[in-house]
């Protein structure tokens, strides 16, 4: 078993870069199998979530080369083959294969995904646009198994806006015959980094970053080059814990425009946020204001965030109330912050939180990955040590997050527990 081991109660200062967006790249690697020719795909965070997507497609058959920060994926020589559940179960963006092979094959035979358990995650949405477009879809046993003699376009509404069933539907369309229109579509950064790629490759997809996203169905696609853009939940999670902690960090490679909410947010609690072209630097102050938050679609404030930013609001004074509109018992990160010291408690879809504790470090369980985030966030803040488990949740989504902390000053290690009883430490 490994634990994180966090001395905290120091400010981080310095310099950190951030990676490439973990939503795009479990987004990119499946849409790149669509071409009939390879495709390389560069700044890929090196997470968990990608390394089980290149063992995915390889297991499916397609030429997959993996090194350093990029990936070149040939997906001409797939099998559409039964996918083994096991794996699929791994991660939530496995569903991208179900619109990537029903795109390309005209069917796919896909187990139901995993991810971080965040209450009901149902896919409705996703199987209600594939059918639009004219594909059978039967759940067997867990197997969702799609199929189409021919994919044909069609206006598709979605009732709830949904990331994962936008990208899903336009991965299908894009080799359809005729336009799919998709309205209430998500309009998050990754979707639009999804579309370029799908462009690169010779789609016709306009007005993706609006809610209304047209496809003109092409008959092929080609291989191409495509650079992911930078990671605005990683660079959110740094704000926080430089905020947190009362430091002062520079984060470079970000799109500041991406990451408005968040600034605007904790501008509003006292934090001073200074955006460049491509940096953002974030300035601790001694004291913060408490703020009510509530997350919602892009452009609101990311569901993905709440978590970390529940933290820093245990810091400010007064009482603040934070409402997840996207997941409603997004809080099992809760338990463990009041085991820290905090004073929270959740009501319904919303957590109150009485600021001003003083947090102190004890042994908690990560759930899930941005609950994860959130209570490195808390060991960083906290009085003496934190010992931190689950770490299987934290690098699914974090590249080297040892790494990064410990050049921002923070003292954090990674800890090998073994059978034997023996304990080893190591940092990465
Ligand atoms: C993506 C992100 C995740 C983020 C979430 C919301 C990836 C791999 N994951 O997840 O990090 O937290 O967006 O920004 O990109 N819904 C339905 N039916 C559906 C689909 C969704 O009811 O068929 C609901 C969900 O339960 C949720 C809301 O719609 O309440 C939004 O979910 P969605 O945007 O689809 O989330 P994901 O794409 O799974």
């Amino acid at each position: 078993m490994e634990k994180l081991i966090i001395k905290g109660g120091k400010p981080l200062q310095g310099t950190v870069s951030v990676s490439g967006a973990k939503n795009s790249a479990v987004a990119l690697i499946p849409a790149a199998l669509l071409a009939d020719g390879p495709v390389v795909i560069e700044n890929l965070p090196h997470i968990q979530d990608v390394g089980i997507y290149a063992e995915l497609l390889k297991e499916m058959g397609a030429d997959v080369l993996y090194e350093d920060d990029w990936m070149e994926i040939d997906g001409r020589p797939l099998n559409p083959v039964q996918m083994p559940n096991g794996k699929v179960k791994k991660l939530r963006a496995s569903y991208y294969l179900w619109g990537a092979l029903l795109g390309k094959f005209g069917e796919a035979r896909v187990g139901m995904p995993g991810g971080c358990d965040l209450g009901p995650r149902p896919v409705d949405l996703h199987i209600k646009g594939f059918q639009a477009l004219g594909a059978k879809v039967e759940n067997q046993n867990g197997m969702l198994v799609l199929k189409a003699k021919k994919l044909k376009g069609a206006r598709i509404y979605l009732d709830l806006v949904s990331v994962g069933a936008t990208i899903n539907i336009m991965l299908a369309a894009t080799r359809a015959e005729g336009t799919t229109i998709i309205e209430n579509a998500a309009r998050e950064p990754e979707i639009v980094d999804v579309a370029t790629l799908l462009n690169n490759m010779g789609a016709n997809i306009k007005g993706a970053g609006t809610d209304v996203i047209r496809i003109k169905g092409v008959d092929k696609l080609s291989g191409c080059r495509h650079t992911i853009i930078p990671d605005r939940i990683e660079a959110g999670t740094y704000m926080i814990a430089a905020a947190a902690t009362r430091g002062d960090v520079t984060l470079e490679n970000v799109i500041p425009k991406h990451l408005e909410s968040v600034t605007a947010k904790l501008r509003e609690i006292g934090v001073v946020v200074e955006e460049a072209d491509d940096t953002i630097r974030v300035v601790g102050q001694e004291k913060y204001r408490a703020v009510d938050v509530k997350t919602s679609p892009y452009p609101g404030f990311p569901t993905d965030l709440q978590q970390p930013i529940t933290v820093l609001l245990t810091q400010a004074k007064g009482t603040s109330i934070l409402t997840d509109n996207i997941y409603s018992a997004r809080f099992r990160h809760v338990d463990e912050l009041r085991r820290m010291g905090a004073s929270i408690k959740v009501e319904g879809r919303s957590a109150v939180v009485d600021g001003g504790a003083r947090l102190h470090g004890t042994k908690v369980v990560a759930s899930d990955l941005r609950a994860g985030a959130a209570l490195i966030v808390a060991g960083l803040v906290a009085n003496g040590l934190t010992e931190l488990e689950g770490l299987e949740h934290i690098d699914r989504g974090y590249e080297n997050l040892v790494g990064k902390l410990t050049s921002l000053g923070a003292e954090v290690l990674r800890k090998v527990t073994r059978d034997t009883g023996r304990n080893e430490t190591n940092t990465r």
